[in-house]
């Protein structure tokens, strides 16, 4: 519960100020998709290019931000969301710093997905639906947990015995079995290009 003794502070320095010190936009890539998917690999590939190019970025990680921030959450429906809506703020605080902030997470459910999406600006949150077969994620099994999770050593695993809401209407789609991942990385360059986020007015 948010106290009523709380009193925001206005701050001198503006997301524009930030911005146009930068030279470029900030928004938040949302990264969606199935575990192996490869969600991570094209948020750090986009990063490498958007960085080699001046532009200041950062990625949050589902596994990595699950060792320390969220380390106190498990995969239940709850636990997820509240995954989704600390990084939901996080991002949104990358925003305002002027920052392009990458996010790589399951993130299985529309509302939890759509949450993240109404805390930033019109224009500023990018849906990259990061679209694999599960046939192909299962048979990738980088981590060896889809073959946990057929077992049943490992309980709720997306795709296995949990959901996953395809996006309705995300920005870019992805498709990481059918593109290499210089391609799919060219595809979220491009948008960022053609939707002006290289530019400050
Ligand atoms: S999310 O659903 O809350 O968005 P998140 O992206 O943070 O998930 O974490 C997913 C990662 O946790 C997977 O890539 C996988 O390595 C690991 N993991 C462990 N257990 C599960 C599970 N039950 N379902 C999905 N991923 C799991």
């Amino acid at each position: 519960m948010t106290s009523k003794f709380i009193i925001p502070h206005n701050p001198i320095i503006t997301k524009r100020d930030r911005q146009r010190l930068n030279g470029h936009k900030s928004c938040i890539l949302w990264f969606t998709g199935l575990s192996g998917s490869g969600k991570s690999t094209l948020a750090h590939r986009v990063e490498e290019i958007l960085f080699e190019n001046g532009i200041r970025t950062y990625v949050l990680d589902g596994d990595n931000i699950r060792m320390g921030l969220n380390k106190n959450l498990g995969f239940s429906k709850e636990d997820r969301e509240e995954n989704i809506r600390r990084i939901s703020e996080v991002a949104k605080l990358f925003v305002d710093a002027g920052i392009i902030v990458l996010t790589a997470f399951i993130s299985p459910y529309r509302k939890d997905r759509s949450l993240a999406r109404s805390l930033v600006e019109k224009g500023e949150f990018v849906e990259i639906y990061v679209k694999c077969p599960l046939e192909v994620c299962e048979k990738r099994d980088v981590k060896g947990l889809y073959e946990k999770a057929r077992k049943g050593e490992i309980k709720q695993f997306t795709g296995i015995d949990d959901p996953y809401e395809e996006p309705e209407s995300p920005e870019i789609v992805i498709e990481t079995d059918k593109l290499s991942l210089e391609e799919s990385a060219n595809i979220v360059i491009n948008y960022l290009k053609e939707n002006g986020f290289f530019n400050v007015e």
